[in-house]
């Protein structure tokens, strides 16, 4: 199995690296950010590479990616779109990507998912989920029968979705939300943390509040 290189040298990217050495499932050799975002020449006792020169380094044919970055605090609305536009150039440059599925969440066998795919523990993925690239279910949520999640989509902490709704691509749903049965969330959705979408939402909308209203 190919070793792993992990973009990130800030939270996420210690966390993905923690999981993935506890579990023993790759072996993590270095970690690349932008050149202006290094800060020390090594993370965590790994190497820091440049991402401007990381084919030089670590060609896509001796190494896989993941890219675990999630929420970004300076810029939570459009969180997903610098995951969107990294993740794509990071397969443009040739680059296959893992998924990560904790062995601590209960994923049903029948599930689909794209390439990185980042589960975490105690998340529930009832059957016949289908999943595309590029998305990250945080710890402890719960992804119900049939639903579907775009790419690009980040469903924070203790989520729940009904089944049989749709989640589209670049989506963001924070903390605690709770998505009902059988509802459109449509792309480039945010819904703030704690709230409630008992109706379908509207592109590229802001959803806040139980039941949420559109800001
Ligand atoms: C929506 C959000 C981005 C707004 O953040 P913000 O721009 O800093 O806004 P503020 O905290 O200043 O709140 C503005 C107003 O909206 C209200 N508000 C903000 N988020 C809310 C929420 N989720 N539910 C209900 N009301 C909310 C605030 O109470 C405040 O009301 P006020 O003007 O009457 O005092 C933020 O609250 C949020 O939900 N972030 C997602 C966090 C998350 O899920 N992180 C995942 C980490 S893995």
């Amino acid at each position: 199995m190919k070793p792993l290189i992990i973009f990130g040298n800030l939270a996420s990217a210690s966390t993905s690296r923690y999981y993935i050495q506890e579990e023993g499932i790759y072996e993590v050799i270095a970690f690349t950010v932008d050149a202006v975002k290094i800060t020390a020449p090594k993370h965590e006792g790994l190497p820091v590479v440049a991402f401007e020169i990381i084919q030089k380094e670590f060609p896509p044919n001796e190494v896989n990616f993941l890219f675990p970055a999630g929420y970004q605090l300076n810029n939570p609305i459009n969180t997903n779109i610098f995951r969107r536009t990294r993740f794509e150039l990071i397969k443009s440059m040739g680059y296959g990507c893992i998924n990560y599925v904790s062995r601590q969440a209960m994923v049903a066998s029948n599930i689909e998912l794209g390439e990185n795919v980042l589960i975490y523990e105690g998340a529930i993925i009832q059957p016949f989920v289908k999943i595309g690239d590029n998305t990250i279910i945080r710890s402890g949520a719960n992804i119900g029968h049939h639903v579907t999640i775009g790419s690009h989509s980040f469903i924070a902490a203790e989520v729940t979705i009904g089944g049989q709704s749709n989640i589209g691509e670049g989506v963001f749903i924070g903390l605690n939300s709770t998505i009902s049965n059988s509802i459109q969330v449509a792309d480039g959705s945010f819904v703030g943390a704690n709230s409630f979408i008992n109706k379908d939402t509207q592109i590229s909308s802001k959803n806040i509040g139980i039941p949420a209203k559109i800001y």
